[in-house]
This record gives C-alpha cells, sequence and structure tokens, in this order.
C-alpha cells in the first residue's frame, strides 16, 4: 500500500475523500465551520470518546492507552462509540496529542488520572537537538484507522486533530501534567534559541499527524493549544504563535473541489482553555474556527474577534450534572449569544469529564438538533424521545 502521509507535496485532496467525494462537503458540521449558518446548529463534544461512556471502559480493559490509539480496529471503533449513542454531527478521532512524540521515538507514556509522562524531560540544548526525526511513515497506523473510520461514517463528517507546539512543548519540558508550566515558560525567556528550535520540532511531527489524518478522511480539524492560556498576549505571539502558523501550513495547501465547483480548504478550528485574552492572536495564526472555553461568553467571544469568526463552545462541563432544567437553561443562553457569530457549532468549554452521565449528552444532543424548528418548550418535550439516529456508511 503506497502511504498517503509521506506525499509532502500533495495539494488536491484524492478523490475518494469525504469532501472531495461529496460525502461530507454539505454536511451541517462543515457548512457551518466554513461560515454558513443552517436551520440546526451542529454539535459534538470534546472528549466525547472515553471515560463517559461504558462501551469504551469494556473495550479498554487490558489495553494500555497509546497502544489503543496506535490499534487501527480499536481506535476506529472508539471514534464510533459516541456517534452511535448520542447522534452526534462529527466523529473526533480517537487518539492523544502526545501520539506523534511517542510515533517519532521519544518515550511518553499515558497515566490515567494524570495525563502524559515523559520520564527524560526536554530540558536543554543538547535535549532538543537529540530529539529523533519523525519517520512519517510511522504514521501508517494513524491513516488505517482513519480509513477505516470514515469509511463507517458515511456522510457523518471526521474531525481529526492535533496539540499545538506550545501545550507539547509544555509537557515535553516539564515532563507531564503542570499546573503553570513554569519550566516550559522559564526556557522560553532564557534560552530562546532552544525554545524555538523545540517549538520547530513539535510542529514538524504534530503539522505532519494532522497532516495524515485530513489526507486519510477527515473533513475538518481541531489544534489543541489547550495550555496556551498560561501565556501573555505578548509571549504567545512572540514565541508561540509563528510555531503553531507552522504546524497549520502543512494542512493549508489541502484543497477539494466543492459540490458548487468552487475550490476549498479544509475547516481549522483553534482552542484553548482559558484563551480569552488570546483569541485574535490565535485566529490569526491561520484558523478558520475559534474554539471557546466557559469562562468567556460567545457574544464576547465575537465581539472580541470583530464578528466574523465561525465560533465553537462552550457549555460549561460543570452544568453536565446540574438539574435538567438548570443544564437546559444554559444550553439555551449559549445557543442564544452564539448568534452574534456569523455561525455557531455547540460543544462543550472543555472535554467531556469522565463522571459525565451519558443519557444527559445524548439529551443535550437531541435537545440543541430540536430546538431549531420547533421553539424550546416542544423540544424540551420530545428531549426524551427516540433514539439519536446514526447516519451509517453510504452504500
Ligand atoms: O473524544 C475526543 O475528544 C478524542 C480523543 C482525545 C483524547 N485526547 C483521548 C484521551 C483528544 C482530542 C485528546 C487530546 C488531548 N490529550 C489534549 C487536548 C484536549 C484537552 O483536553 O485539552 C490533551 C491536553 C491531552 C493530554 C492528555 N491525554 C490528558 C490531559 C489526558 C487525561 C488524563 C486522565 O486520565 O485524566 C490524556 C489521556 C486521554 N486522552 C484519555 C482519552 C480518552 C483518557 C485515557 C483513559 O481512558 O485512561
Amino acid at each position: 500500500m503506497t502511504s498517503p502521509t509521506i506525499d509532502a507535496d500533495l495539494r488536491v485532496l484524492p478523490a475518494s475523500h469525504p469532501l472531495q467525494a461529496g460525502r461530507t462537503s454539505g454536511s451541517a458540521l462543515v457548512s457551518t465551520y466554513q461560515g454558513v449558518r443552517g436551520p440546526v446548529t451542529p454539535v459534538w463534544m470534546m472528549r466525547q470518546a472515553g471515560r463517559s461512556l461504558p462501551e469504551y471502559r469494556a473495550l479498554r480493559v487490558g489495553t494500555d492507552m497509546l497502544d489503543a490509539c496506535l490499534d487501527p480496529a480499536m481506535a476506529s471503533e472508539i471514534t464510533l462509540q459516541p456517534v452511535r449513542r448520542h447522534g452526534v454531527d462529527a466523529g473526533i478521532f480517537f487518539s492523544d496529542i502526545v501520539v506523534p512524540i511517542k510515533l517519532a521515538g521519544v518515550d511518553v507514556s499515558i497515566v490515567a488520572g494524570r495525563g502524559p509522562v515523559l520520564p527524560h524531560p526536554v530540558r536543554t540544548a543538547d535535549d532538543v537537538r537529540n530529539l529523533p526525526e519523525l519517520d512519517e511513515s510511522a504514521l501508517s497506523p494513524i491513516s488505517e484507522a482513519v480509513a477505516l473510520t470514515v469509511a463507517a461514517l458515511g456522510q457523518t463528517p471526521l474531525i481529526g486533530f492535533a496539540g499545538a507546539p506550545f501545550t507539547l512543548a509544555a509537557y515535553l519540558v516539564e515532563g507531564g501534567p503542570s499546573k503553570d508550566h513554569l519550566a516550559a515558560r522559564t526556557m522560553m525567556h532564557s534560552d530562546p534559541d532552544t525554545w524555538q528550535a523545540l517549538m520547530r520540532w513539535t510542529a514538524t511531527i504534530t503539522g505532519a499527524f494532522l497532516r495524515a489524518q485530513i489526507i486519510a478522511g477527515a473533513s475538518a480539524a481541531q489544534l489543541f493549544d489547550s495550555w496556551a492560556g498560561a501565556l501573555s498576549l505578548a509571549d504567545y505571539t512572540a514565541h508561540v504563535a509563528p510555531a503553531s502558523a507552522l504546524a497549520l501550513s502543512r494542512v493549508h495547501g489541502l484543497q477539494y473541489t466543492a459540490p458548487d465547483a468552487s475550490t476549498r480548504t479544509v475547516p481549522m478550528v483553534h482552542f484553548g482553555v482559558g484563551t480569552g485574552e488570546l483569541l485574535g492572536a490565535m485566529h490569526d495564526v491561520g484558523a478558520d474556527v475559534m474554539g471557546v472555553d466557559w469562562r468567556i461568553p460567545l457574544d464576547e467571544a465575537s465581539r472580541r474577534l470583530g464578528g466574523t469568526v465561525p465560533l465553537q463552545g462552550n457549555i460549561d462541563p460543570a452544568f453536565l450534572r446540574a438539574p435538567w432544567s438548570v443544564l437546559e437553561a444554559h444550553v439555551l443562553d449559549v445557543l442564544a449569544r452564539g448568534k452574534a457569530a456569523p455561525s455557531h457549532v455547540l460543544n462543550l468549554g472543555h472535554g467531556v469529564p469522565p463522571d459525565a452521565d451519558p443519557d444527559v449528552l445524548s439529551r443535550v444532543v437531541r435537545f440543541v438538533h430540536d430546538v431549531a424548528g420547533e421553539g424550546h418548550a416542544a423540544a424540551g418535550a420530545a428531549a426524551g424521545g427516540s433514539a439519536p439516529a446514526f447516519a451509517g456508511p453510504v452504500a
């Protein structure tokens, strides 16, 4: 099999790609990401795959997290689970931001309840020089998992993702999760050349990871700069934004022809936690859509972005365990404020907590879909209703 991931010069998506073949180009998700507001607000949830689902917990028994990510059949099945169960408008590829670090040959594991841990943190100029190059053929389990998944998803788009260089560098320098990312921010200021070299390395590997997913069939992608909120705007702009732009440049040129014969690129979402002050700068690195956490309302986020940028967000995950009437009022508020933006994809303000009730997640999805035509009173009544539809493969 030829590996599409190593085709560094590819500019046009393959004819079989769901966007190019017309299966997902008119989907609610893709058109909303492209700024077109449809009758229904599309919805998916960060971390919709994972520990909140009993079927995920059952499948993962005995398999290490990163091994699961590198088993194409398992990664594909886990990606499909929440689409089947909740009827969300997109799958998000099941993987992890540290997968390309592992595939490059760096020792990293994911510790349950903690996150990524690296036994040998990257702290010095030599450490950075010794980081291995990523042989892009190592990405073939990713391409294979994506291909399996989009074949099963049919008209439902798959969202690919990658970690942004800063968030990856934060793990590499700290050696694990950290609250304030002090070691990473210290390197940024005390040894800017080493920092830049590290950012170039992370941008290269994460850009390759993103590109592999898109070429293999993802119809949109999200760059997670989860911990960029630890940075001042000045530091983000000077020391981080160029590397994020470099990572996105690996996928910007990938084009397809839409059913109306226009040439389009694959929509890119950019998201971070606590990044209200950085929204404009994060948009400027080359994002089409901004993901917003729960700390600022969507109308304020839209104002900060000049009212021209499609938004994604931002249900506060804390509401998922509140009484339904409280959650419902919050969802309606998010939908109302989302109207300030040109278009809006509903999501959480960060990931689904592991203790979330999956039935509540399904109910939110049904509620958002039903709110469109019927008004929210009717939608509330319908919320106990039928099982979500799974688009399934097209023949
Ligand atoms: O459903 C989805 O959103 C897709 C899958 C996905 C995972 N990780 C699976 C996962 C995605 C998009 C990610 C991205 C990711 N990984 C980010 C950015 C998103 C964010 O949350 O801000 C970050 C910072 C990581 C690093 C990471 N990996 C953390 C912090 C953790 C959680 C540790 C824990 O146990 O609480 C992981 C592990 C991880 N990634 C899990 C899942 C489903 C849990 C692993 C398990 O089941 O034990």
